[in-house]
């Protein structure tokens, strides 16, 4: 039986009510719900094992470890392999087709699992289903699937998995709302170094190509005093790394008059060694403020990861992206002038409708002229709903193909050379583990956060360390040893 939560057809006013932060109240009737779920899985004659998986960008990383969070509260152990779960969860992402033929194919995979177990829940959740014509689909073609829920109800997860234990219920929550924000969800991190702190959810940008604004709603700031409480309690527990994270953290904060610059040099007060980073940044909102901002901090990273998307300005209006290739050159070379030996990094979309090959050299020039580190360059994949999607596009696949193994080569060639400016630093890392550009070296990352591999040793795990760099790889350097600092 399918339960549809679905309030599409809900007020105005409602709907208003559903933007803000979910209340205490509500948290409190799924906290009950979990200690039902708990109860049900503490009769069992062995712990119950969840496999979760988060695809796409770090937000599904992030929400993914608080479905784990909830989980555990659940009773719910964790292995890494479907054969052995009672409860497969998937994350899902809509960024880019591919990303979801990916679910669909192991989704599929799960049918003949399902069918050796009928106990087995399979839950799908996230971005991709928050789409209607998707979560229809995976309802009528995929039965296998018990639970279906979207971007704005990942807090009442343990209400479904009750409800799915309890009276074999299925459901289908994939309700339309302008977005939540659900403080103090349990947590269960991937690593016990680094740590991700949302900051801000949904977009308000509307980018033609982009699904997000559609799939996470409007965009709404956690409370400062909330973060800083968080990164402050995350750093007193010997975290190392805070990553920052929202789809426009440049427009942190508005509700509170409380801006993302002035966020951040807050954080930066907090006493301890750590290095504050975040992602991502949208041009339009990028100021000489928050370039200041970093290059007179003591901990932020000296990264900035600015996606510039094109390097036509015809294409970046037509993108809806709101400035042009002569703004984005000047906040390089700003951030280039005051930040030293600044880590430059990039998203790339090639093949837009309507994008020419003049529209494409565009794109190399602006690479050629920045020389970014590494850029992450996509093929444009056209996402239902959206403006381009309703664009005309002649350009063959194969034409795309051809000139994104173009921008590949540029990059690759820019990237050959590019950590050679760090050749002769000093440069302070948190060793973190075993390196991989040979045998017997130790690794970890510089504040530029590049990969820095060194003639270390295991017992140096978790400490900083002084390395002398030697050498420069596409992707990494390694140097020598200096001195073990603590
Ligand atoms: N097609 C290809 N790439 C896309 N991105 C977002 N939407 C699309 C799309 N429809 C890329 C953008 C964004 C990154 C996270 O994903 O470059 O910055
Ligand atoms: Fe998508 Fe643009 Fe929002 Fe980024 S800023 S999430 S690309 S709409």
């Amino acid at each position: 039986m399918v339960y549809c939560l679905c309030n599409r057809t809900l007020d105005k006013k409602r709907r208003n009510s559903l933007t803000k932060e979910i209340n205490k109240e509500e948290l409190l009737v799924q906290q009950e719900y979990i200690e039902k779920v708990k109860a049900i899985n503490a009769k069992r004659e062995q712990m119950p094992l969840a496999h979760v998986h988060s695809f796409g960008c770090q937000q599904n990383v992030s929400d993914g470890e608080k479905i784990k969070g909830m989980l555990a509260q659940m009773g719910y152990g964790f292995t890494p392999e479907t054969a052995f779960a009672d409860l497969i969860l998937f994350n899902t992402c809509a960024v880019r087709e591919n990303a979801e033929d990916r679910v669909f194919g192991n989704i599929g995979a799960l049918k003949k699992l399902k069918e050796k177990n009928r106990n087995l829940i399979i839950a799908v959740g996230g971005c991709m289903v928050q789409q209607e014509h998707i979560a229809q689909r995976m309802r009528k073609s995929f039965p296998q699937v018990d639970i279906i829920f979207g971007t704005h109800v990942m807090h009442t997860l343990p209400q479904m998995i009750y409800e799915k234990l309890s009276e074999n219920r299925r459901t289908l929550s994939i309700p339309e709302s302008d977005g939540v924000i659900a403080e103090g969800l349990p947590v269960i991190r991937e690593s016990k170094v680094k740590a991700s702190v949302p900051i801000m959810y949904g977009c308000n940008n509307f980018c033609t190509y982009c699904i997000v604004p559609f799939v996470r709603g409007r965009e709404r700031s956690r409370r400062p005093e909330e973060v800083i409480a968080e990164v402050k309690g995350l750093i007193n527990d010997g975290y190392k790394e805070i990553l920052l994270l929202g789809q426009n953290v440049n427009s942190y904060g508005k509700e509170y008059d409380f801006g993302f610059a002035k966020l951040l040099s807050e954080l930066d007060k907090i006493p301890g060694k750590y290095k504050l980073s975040f992602m991502t940044s949208h041009p339009k909102d990028c100021t000489h403020e928050l370039i200041d901002t970093i290059a007179d901090s003591r901990h932020i990273s000296y990264h900035l990861h600015l996606p510039v998307q094109c390097g036509s300005d015809r294409i970046l209006k037509e993108m809806n992206r709101h400035y042009d290739t002569a703004h984005y050159l000047e906040l390089i070379e700003y951030a280039k002038k005051r930040i030293p030996k600044v880590a430059l990094t990039t998203d790339i979309i090639v093949g837009f409708p309507g994008e020419t090959y003049e529209d494409f050299l565009g794109t190399v020039e602006l690479m050629k002229k920045v020389r970014y580190d590494s850029a992450y360059t996509f093929i444009y994949s056209k996402r239902e709903g959206t403006k381009a999607a309703a664009m005309p596009d002649p350009i063959s696949d194969e034409d795309k193909g051809k000139w994104f193994r173009q921008l590949l080569d540029v990059q690759n060639s820019i990237g050959e050379k590019a950590y050679e400016r760090f050749i002769g630093d000093e440069v302070e890392v948190l060793c973190e583990g075993i390196g991989r550009t040979a045998d017997g070296l130790m690794t970890g990352h510089s504040r530029h956060g590049v990969i820095v591999d060194f003639n270390g040793t295991r017992d140096m795990i978790g400490k900083y360390v002084t390395v002398r760099i030697q050498k420069a790889l596409p992707w990494a350097v390694t140097g020598e040893l200096v001195s073990v600092n603590d």
